[in-house]
């Protein structure tokens, strides 16, 4: 049995105990959550012990891996107190709230040998990998344009950071995983109702010459989460909320059959099977970095009214 361990707890972490708890083979040992009566009401409905203090935690229970789910801030002291541990970590995205830190977290990860994966969940929607193999094919042609639209409610719990970070980093990380490296950006960011940034509208230059486009706020009523890319021989769109895809020709419309998946269900197999070596990490601290440095660039062009270059 692998142990693992979720540190908090809220809305977020409850999923990854109860997927935890779904898992063959994956004893979840403990949730830990500075919230006394959070931790204790999840452990108790997962049959597993509570804690408060995390770095109790890990000396009692010794975890062979934790997921990190606590605020975006926290995200660097925890996790470089785990990984010194010598335990694997999943730690939520944004891997941290800067780059800087996220670098410094790779380092260590990589000194230690151990894992540490982002948690970028929509790679793991079987919709994403659909379309993925669809490009790798070359079923779209040449591709030249990859847009994203992820707009909803300000989710009041995230208060550490704006919704580039919290949000635009899903479409950055899947724009990088189907398209390749971003050589630089221009972006409007703005804030209207909240402290940090809640909209964002970003133009990235791709390596390979296809144009990103990503719209992303805390502003429109109705949650929204699409991809679409257009392509010399055919165009694709992605609901990732449906996970329906369809692929639209100049002379027909499909829609292929995508089996619905938890995509969360999907990212804690796989990070247990690269804890246990039976896969490699398809998801690295390497990402985790990048994506941070894409949107730090876009809130740089953004506050600066400049295009930023990357590399
Ligand atoms: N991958 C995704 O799709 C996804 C979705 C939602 C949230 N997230 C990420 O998960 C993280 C948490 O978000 P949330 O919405 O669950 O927030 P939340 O506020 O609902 O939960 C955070 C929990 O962490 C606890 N906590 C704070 N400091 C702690 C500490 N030092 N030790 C133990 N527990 C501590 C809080 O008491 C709270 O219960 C954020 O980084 C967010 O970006 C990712």
């Amino acid at each position: 049995m692998t142990k693992v361990a979720v540190i908090g707890v809220g809305f977020w972490g409850r999923n990854h105990a109860r997927v935890y708890s779904e898992i063959e083979d994956v004893e979840l040992v403990a949730v830990c959550d500075i919230d006394r009566e959070r931790s204790k009401s999840v452990a108790k409905r997962y049959g597993c012990r509570a804690y408060s203090d995390f770095k109790e935690m890990l000396l009692v229970e010794k975890p062979d891996a934790v997921s990190i789910c606590t605020p975006t801030t926290t995200h660097f002291e925890i996790t470089s107190e785990v990984l010194n541990h010598g335990v694997h970590s999943l730690t939520e995205k944004p891997l941290c709230s800067t780059l800087e830190e996220a670098e410094k977290l790779r380092d260590l990860a990589y000194s230690l040998g151990l894992r540490l994966m982002p948690g970028h969940i929509e790679r793991f929607n079987p919709a994403v990998g659909r379309i993925k193999t669809l490009i790798d094919n070359g079923a779209l042609g040449r591709i030249i344009l990859i847009t994203a639209r992820r707009v909803s409610r300000w989710p009041e719990r995230i208060g550490d950071v704006g919704v580039v970070k919290d949000s635009a980093i899903h479409d950055l990380d899947v724009m990088r995983f189907l398209i390749g490296d971003v050589e630089s950006v221009y972006a409007k960011v703005g804030s209207l109702r909240h402290r940090f940034e809640d909209y964002a509208e970003a133009i990235l230059h791709f390596e390979s010459e296809v144009t990103g486009f990503i719209e992303a706020n805390w502003l429109t009523p109705r949650r929204i989460r699409s991809l679409i890319i257009t392509g010399s021989e055919a165009t694709v769109s992605l609901d990732y909320i449906s996970q329906e895809v369809l692929i639209e020709d100049s002379e027909k419309v499909l829609q292929p059959t995508v089996k619905w998946e938890e995509p969360l269900m999907r990212e804690l197999k796989h990070f247990i099977n690269a804890v246990l070596g039976k896969e490699s990490l398809l998801l690295t601290a390497d990402d985790g970095v990048e994506a941070l440095k894409i949107c730090e660039a876009i809130l740089k062009s953004g506050y600066k009214g400049e295009r930023i270059y990357l590399r």
